[in-house]
């Protein structure tokens, strides 16, 4: 049985636990909206046509920050088609998917589905294909108090108060060729860095977010970054960086061991951006967006051809759907922001409803948790105060993809009058036993200790089994003299939350 030794000490503080790291992303993109959060035909819908059992979810799920419109879609996207009276607003072709957008659900409803849920809205603007002028409408139409045309019309369109929206994406994934507009590094930095300048002169307080890579495997990584940021280091606050993860080719060690490249992508990124700085002699730091993570099977989408050859309105689309495994490598992914929240002080889920999703709905049916729900859930619940550093003595294995990997990982949170630890064993087939001086966070009593895991790594919850996962009890934990002891099944997510 591998054995691990963790040392927690209440001054290896890498930073406050960031609530804007447990942010999601709700896209027009399939059913994420559209018999997702809005289905005015649905039992359990509002009088706006929100979905309430969807509602009670996400604020169960614990996410805050909620990055929209898209994503790919945003690069199409006329945020003017979706605001104002509906039976006005136009039917369009969305590229981006190959679907139609009806534009029923518009950016007034989303600021009014957020007050239900207490999230925070994110926004992200079309410069790849409109530009500097629509994005200030935008701007002025969610942010400005009243007494000029766009805020008027806000008013009018029953929204009195701004939307006061802080964080704007400066488009979305730019360097892809998928996306509408792609552009070089060049052009968009000096894009994004004018855009930003003009949005800051409305609004200094704004938080923008420069694109940075769609990936770390795009060929362009690094170059990409440190380009965009030469352009736009004095006018932008974040870099963004997307990472999707999926078990390749039945290399389960491999897939579990993902914490390891969301890792090295933050260091590699951090690190750019700091060169930039450096050079500029700037005192300037720009934080990191983690705006987009998740695993996502890609390949088999790839591979089925899963394209829409009709126009259709909200097809079903990446509606991936997760087992054990999934969940345990989004707990240690959550982690991993954990760990570099110094640096990374936003990070986005994506995505919310049905799309890549913790949360799924049948139109006119129930809604349930996959299994990643939980591990997003109980972090998010758990985890406050100031994130620690864990000392970990843990042994390794070899990985084809990452190297060699510890088996065991964590991290651990600290507050005024209570801790978590949170943990993964990444074993494939033994238990791991676990020891944690806990003395150095003056924690003397289990709270709770709760652990996802199954004899079936790749159990799913589906429709017809929609609690086949969840999480349980750990009936092993155990506290005495500071030394906290525990054993973490093979490929499993724990948390373990101390007075
Ligand atoms: O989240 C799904 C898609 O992944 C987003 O639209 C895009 O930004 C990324 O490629």
């Amino acid at each position: 049985m591998p054995r691990a030794n963790i040392q927690l000490d209440r001054q290896a503080v890498i930073a406050p636990v960031r609530r804007r790291l447990f942010g999601s992303f709700v896209e027009h993109l399939g059913r994420c909206v559209y018999t997702g959060i809005y289905e005015p035909e649905h039992p359990s819908a509002n009088e706006d046509g929100f979905r309430m059992d969807v509602v009670e979810l996400v604020r169960e799920l614990g996410s805050t920050t909620l990055r929209y419109p898209g994503g790919n879609f945003v690069s199409g996207f006329r945020w003017e088609d979706s605001v104002g009276p509906r039976d006005k607003r136009p039917v369009r072709r969305d590229l981006a998917w190959h679907s139609l957008e009806s534009n029923q659900f518009g950016l007034d409803e989303f600021a009014r589905w957020l007050k239900l849920t207490d999230s925070e809205l994110m926004l992200a603007v079309n410069i790849a294909t409109r530009g500097i002028l629509p994005a200030l409408d935008l701007l002025e139409y969610a942010n400005h108090p009243s007494g000029t045309t766009l805020s008027d019309l806000r008013i009018a369109n029953g929204s009195p108060e701004p939307h006061n929206v802080r964080m704007w994406c400066l488009g979305n994934e730019m360097d892809g060729p998928w996306q509408t507009g792609f552009m070089t590094a060049d052009d968009y930095g000096k894009l994004a860095g004018r855009t930003a300048a003009a949005m800051k002169a409305a609004d200094k307080d704004l938080e923008l977010v420069a694109c940075g890579s769609s990936g770390s495997g795009m060929p362009t990584f690094g170059d990409w970054e440190r380009t965009v940021l030469e352009h736009a280091y004095d006018h932008v606050d974040y870099i963004s960086c997307h990472a999707y993860y999926q078990e390749h080719d039945g290399d389960l060690g491999s897939f579990l061991a993902s914490a390891l490249d969301m890792d090295h992508f933050i260091d590699t990124v951090v690190a750019t951006a700091d060169h930039v700085g450096y050079k500029r002699r700037s005192s300037k730091k720009i934080n990191i967006s983690f705006d987009e993570w998740n695993i996502w099977y890609l390949e088999e989408h790839q591979a089925s051809q899963e394209v829409n050859t009709e126009w259709r309105h909200a097809p079903r689309q990446l509606e991936d759907v997760y087992t054990v495994a999934d969940a345990v490598v989004v707990g240690n992914l959550l982690m991993t922001l954990l760990k570099h929240s110094d640096r990374v002080t936003s990070a986005s889920l994506a995505q919310l409803v049905n799309v890549l999703a913790p949360i799924m709905t049948e139109p006119g049916g129930p809604a349930w948790r996959q299994t990643t729900f939980y591990p997003f859930s109980i972090t998010s619940r758990l985890a406050s105060g100031e994130v620690i550093q864990p000392v970990i003595e843990a042994p390794v294995y070899d990985t084809a993809r990452h190297g060699e990997a510890p088996v065991v990982d964590a991290v651990a949170t600290v507050d005024e009058d209570r801790a978590a630890v949170f943990l993964v064993n990444r074993d494939l087939e033994e238990p791991a036993q676990i020891t944690i001086d806990v003395r150095g966070l003056g924690s003397s009593q289990i709270a709770e200790a709760i652990t996802l895991a199954d004899s079936d790594v790749y159990a799913k919850n589906t429709l017809a089994e929609q609690d086949r996962v969840t999480p349980a009890a750990n009936t092993s934990a155990a506290l005495a003299d500071g030394v906290l002891t525990i054993e973490l099944p093979p490929v499993s997510w724990t948390a373990i939350a101390l007075h």
